[in-house]
Order: C-alpha cells, then structure tokens, then sequence
C-alpha cells in the first residue's frame, strides 16, 4: 500500500550527505537555509554566479564544503507563480533526490503569498507526503522508493502555521492515498465485495458503523437500480452504508462504484476500455474523504453510501428496453445499459436523502460529456443550492483542485421524463453532462442542499498514469470549513 513521504520540520541538517534544494523567485533574495554554515555559504557562493538568475526552469548546484550537495532553483516572477508550478517542482526535487539514491532531502521554501498562511500550508505539507506516492502492488520486482523524508524549512514566519497544519495535511495525504490506491486495484481484484471489505476494513480502524447489502437483501429493499446493473455480473452487486462522527452538521457522501464499465449490452468500443476501471473512483473518493475527516477527527457526523456493481454484457444482464423500479419508488425505462451509473446512484441517493442530511454531496465519474465540457483536470458541479455551491467552489480553489458549476436547467429534468415509464435513463445527444445530473435530480427528495460532482475527467491522471485521489482534498476542506466544525480556519 501507499508510501507517504515523511515531513520535517524543524531546523538545522544532518550530518548525513543530503540534497538540499532552494526554491528562488526572482528579484526576490534567495532564502538562505538555516543551520549548517557550510551550506548557507555554498548557497551564497551559487547565488552570485554569473550564470545564475531566478527565472523558471534555471538550475545551478554544488558540492558544499560538508560533502552535501547544495541547488538553486529559478521558479520565475513571484507575481506569475502558480501552486502547479510549486507543485511540479515539490515534486521534481524529491523524484531527483529519489534518483540519486539520498534517503532525504531538504527543501527551503521560497516566501510568497503560496507559500505563507494556514490555507497554502496545507496544501504544500499535502503535495510533498503525496510526492512518493506509487502503485507497486502489482509490481513483481519493485523496490522501496530511496527517498522517505523530507526537511521543509518554510517561509521565517510561518513556521508555527505549518506545525499547525500538519496533521490535517497528513490526513487528506494519507486518505487520497488510500482513493488512488483503491482505484488503481484492478477489477479482477477489486470487485464489489473486496471493496465492500476494504470498507469493512477501514470502519474497523476508525470505529464506524458499517452496513453491507449483498443481492437479497438489495432486492428486499427494492432497489431495482443496482440490482439491474450488476445483474450481468458473476461478482454480485453490494451496497455500503458507513457512519462516523457523534457531533457536528450530519453530511452524507454518496459515491459511485462500477468497478468496471464495459458498458453492458451497449457495450463500449474496445480502445482504452481498461480506464473504465476507474469507474470506480467515486466511490474511492468517498472513503478516502471518510478516512482523512476520522484521523484529522474533524467534528462532523458523515454517513458514506457506496452502490457497487459491475457492468457487464451476459445472458443475465439487462437490456435496453427494460424498465426497473428505484428504491424511492420511480421506475426508470433503460434505453442505454452504458448509463449505468446514475441508475445505482438513484437507489443510494434515495436512501441517503431519508437520513434527512444537512447537505449530500454525490461524487461520480458519470458522464464523457462532462470531460468533452472542461476537460481532464477539473470536475463539473451540479447543485441547486447558491450557498453549497459557493463554498465547494471556494474550497477546490483552496485546495487547488479544479472545479466548475454547471446548470440544472428545469428542460433538461423535463427531458429525462419516460415513455413507459416515470423516467428514462439517457437524454439524447447534447448536454449530457446536464441531463445526467438532472436525471440524478428525481431522486434525492428535493434535498435543497445537494450536489453531484461528475469527477469523469479528473479521477484518473494521465502522467503518472493513475487515480488522481480527486476531490478529497477540496471536500476535507470544505468540511472543515461548515458552520460549527470549526471556528478558526
Ligand atoms: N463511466 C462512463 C462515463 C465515463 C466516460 C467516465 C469516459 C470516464 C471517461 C459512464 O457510465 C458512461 O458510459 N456514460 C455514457 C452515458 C451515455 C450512454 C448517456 C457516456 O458518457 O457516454
Ligand atoms: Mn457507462
Ligand atoms: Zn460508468
């Protein structure tokens, strides 16, 4: 499972040959690390070469005088710095470092409004205890990555702000891990009961409730959605309820699992139909959310849905035409069985919204059109409510992840109305992102503060290739962000 890159903080070197990496913005004085004066001379010594200026990509090092091998890095005008161009070079410091065989390195953080303050700490503590993150279960012969820790010497002042926010870095780290880690597992593996296990797991780590229907018990309740996407399947379909937390606002997180998507009787083209894997991370994100709130112990009560099902073609899986009854009671005539998503989702956010939750938050990689709208870096957010809306947007800006609100126009609901039945499952050619999150409209019992996030873009990166983890970040803050979980931010 996932390696996380251990951060100090406080000051001064070892004796140990290390790499020690300044990061300069220019016209701005470099940073000069505190502790070993053998390096802060190597440092000076490199700062007035002539060859040296700050702009973004320019590189120059040294051996130091105590046998440590001294960097500086331009990363451009601070008025141009971004948190990706931070982020890119957090994490080609530690991959050098790595390379070369230093078990740590240090890195002395340049000082700038990115880099300063309780919002920017925690997200840089985050990226660097991600920057070791690999997938190598699967792997036969891969070693322990080299580098394990990091030495982060911050802004002078803010010091004390980075001690404070460490823990919550390390837990939104450590449950965007285990997101990615779940949504690389392979769907040989990772089924819906194994994931259903690793649910299990985790309650038992953080003493959560946790509930699991398997098929009868899915029937018995009616909930017709997931039951008919998963019927195709020899690994029978599961449905996970989770509960965590005594006080605070009651939130419920619903996400979805289709540990594959081959897109059933309307099967999918051959090409890239291995990233439908990655179908699942929805539901990964939700644990992951889960995970980090129960070890940053943030004061909310979260109750966590996971509909979970394979989508496969088989003697036994249901067809375009079918019509199947959802557990509030809507039926559904199916036209396409490759939008499987939103009918499992139905059953779980019907069943979420009878727990009558202050906001519910749905998390799916739902639609292609959602990645034809904005591409593969953010998600597209659906939600009636101005105000849930505004501080989700608010918190993905904080957390750097990306994100877009995206309407819910009353025609696209009134385009998702059946023939035979209350509603269809797909809404024709255009706007499908929309239709889709309309669709999803009809079952969650009017809630006025609900919202889908179609994560299809984002869940997966392309370099590494992989889970991305996406959406845990922005929601840990969020929640951290609600009327009564938190006074101080
Ligand atoms: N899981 C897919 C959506 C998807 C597509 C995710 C590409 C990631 C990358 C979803 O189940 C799906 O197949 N949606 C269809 C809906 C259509 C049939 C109405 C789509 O987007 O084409
Ligand atoms: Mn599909
Ligand atoms: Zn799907």
């Amino acid at each position: 499972m996932a390696q996380l890159t251990r951060i100090r903080l406080a000051e001064g070197h070892r004796a140990t040959p290390r790499r020690i990496a300044v990061g300069c913005l220019d016209a701005e004085s470099v940073q000069r690390p505190r502790g070993s004066s053998a390096v802060v001379d190597a440092v000076d010594l490199l700062s007035k070469r002539k060859d040296w200026r700050a702009a973004r990509g320019r590189y120059v090092e040294m051996a130091s005088s105590s046998g440590h091998v001294v960097s500086l890095h331009g990363l451009g005008e601070g008025t141009d710095l971004t948190f990706a161009v931070l982020a890119q070079w957090l994490q080609g410091v530690v991959n050098d470092a790595a390379n070369a065989g230093f078990k740590s390195c240090t890195i002395v953080l340049p000082s700038h409004p990115l880099t300063r303050g309780r919002v920017s700490a925690q997200a840089i503590l985050r990226t660097i205890a991600l920057c070791a993150y690999r997938f190598h279960d699967y792997h036969s012969s891969a070693e322990p990555p080299a580098l394990t820790s990091v030495q982060l010497q911050t802004p002078p002042s803010s010091l004390a702000v980075y001690r404070k926010e460490r823990r919550a870095a390390e837990a939104v780290a450590a449950g965007t891990a285990l997101a990615r880690d779940l949504g690389n597992t392979p769907p040989n593996r990772a089924t819906p009961a194994w994931i259903a296990s690793r649910a299990r797991a985790l309650a038992r780590r953080h003493d959560m409730k946790v509930q699991v229907l398997g098929p009868r018990e899915l029937a018995r309740r009616g909930m017709g959605g997931i039951l008919a996407v998963g019927g195709g399947s020899a690994a029978t379909p599961r449905m996970v309820k989770m509960q965590w937390g005594s006080t605070g606002p009651l939130v419920a997180l619903v996400g979805k699992g289709v540990t594959f998507d081959t897109g059933g009787i309307s099967i999918k083209p051959a090409t890239d139909m291995d990233e439908m894997k990655y179908d699942k991370c929805g539901a990964c994100t939700v644990l992951g959310i889960g995970d980090a709130v129960a070890r940053a112990e943030l004061p909310v009560r979260l109750r966590l849905y996971l509909p979970l099902a394979e989508n496969m073609p088989s003697a036994k899986a249901y067809r375009p035409g079918d019509i199947v009854r959802c557990y509030n009671g809507k039926t559904v005539e199916v036209l396409n069985t490759d939008a499987e998503g939103r009918l499992l989702l139905a059953d779980a956010l019907a069943w979420a919204a009878t727990d009558k939750p202050e906001h519910l938050l749905e998390y799916s990689t739902l639609t292609g059109a959602a990645v034809v709208a904005l591409g593969e870096s953010g998600g597209a957010l659906f939600s009636p409510s101005n105000d849930l809306a505004a501080g989700l947007l608010q918190a993905a800006g904080e957390a750097e992840e990306r994100l877009w609100r995206m309407p819910l126009w009353p025609e696209f609901k009134e385009q998702m109305k059946g023939n035979h039945a209350d509603l269809k499952n797909a809404g024709g050619r255009w706007g499908g992102a929309c239709t889709a999150a309309a669709f999803l409209s009809h079952f969650v019992d009017d809630h006025p503060s609900w919202a889908h996030l179609d994560i299809a873009g984002p869940a997966m990166r392309k370099d590494p290739k992989g889970a991305s983890g996406y959406g845990v970040a922005s929601t840990f803050r969020w929640l951290s962000s609600l009327e009564g979980a938190s006074s101080d931010r």
